[in-house]
């Protein structure tokens, strides 16, 4: 791969991966693992969603944290089959920096090991027992319209809309709301005005929900049954 589309890190204090391209961290300073569990999971009204076939998608897959997060609430909530998952990313992380930044939530790190290995082979379709994931390389706005499948609940996770606006333009989240199956749901750790009317303008109905620490307010969208 281009050395340009590989992502460019660097690390704070705590070990928290920050992008030097957005200048963003990957997940909150406090603890990624409870915001993920906040924001994606709670927002999208899992784990009491989840049944055989359930689709997750994400834009952003960075450390992979959010998707360990999810196989870990699967798994806990005993459903049969494997946990779909698709997540859509421009500049994937190498599997060293992911597992350095991983390490941070032991509970995440301990199921981690099959997602590392596969992904330091470059494989980009990852199956285990329980788990069925593919990670889409390239820009979403390029890669989403050409996507297939329709997910039943979205982790939208770009960086900061103000640092990232690509990730959150009207346009995407209209195929976002294209690729949503009827019911589904969408989740966000954003507030921004823009991105609420963006989904809306795609079709969702939109609420906020009280967000995670500091953050006053989230983000829940859901499409019509
Ligand atoms: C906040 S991080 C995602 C964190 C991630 N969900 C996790 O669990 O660690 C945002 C991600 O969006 C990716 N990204 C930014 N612009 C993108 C684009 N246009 N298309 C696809 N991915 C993009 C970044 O490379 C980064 O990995």
């Amino acid at each position: 791969m281009d050395q340009d589309q590989r992502a460019d890190i660097h690390w704070t204090e705590d070990g928290v991966p920050v992008s030097a391209r957005f200048g963003d961290p990957y997940f909150s300073l406090g603890n990624g693992l409870e915001e993920t569990r906040h924001v994606f999971l709670a927002g999208n009204g899992l784990p009491a969603r989840f049944r055989p076939g359930f689709h997750i998608a994400e834009l952003g897959f960075g450390t992979g944290l959010n998707l360990l997060a999810a196989r870990i609430a699967w798994r806990a909530a005993g459903v049969a089959g494997r946990l779909r998952f698709t997540s859509f990313e421009a500049f994937p992380m190498a599997a060293d920096q992911m597992a350095r930044a991983l390490a941070a939530f032991p509970e995440a790190a301990a199921v981690a090991g099959p997602l590392l290995g596969a992904w330091d082979r470059g494989d980009r379709v990852i199956r285990t027992d329980d788990l069925e994931a593919e990670i889409v390389i390239g820009d979403a706005r390029e890669t989403l319209p050409r996507w297939s499948g329709r997910a039943d609940a979205w982790f939208l996770d770009g960086f900061a809309p103000a640092k990232n606006p690509e990730l959150w333009a009207p346009d995407l989240l209209a195929e976002v709301a294209a690729h949503t199956a009827p019911g589904g749901t969408a989740a966000t750790y954003s507030a921004a005005g823009a991105v609420r009317r963006a989904l809306a303008e795609a079709g969702f109905a939109v609420d906020r929900r009280p967000g995670f620490g500091r953050k006053r307010h989230m983000t829940v969208a859901i499409r019509a049954p």
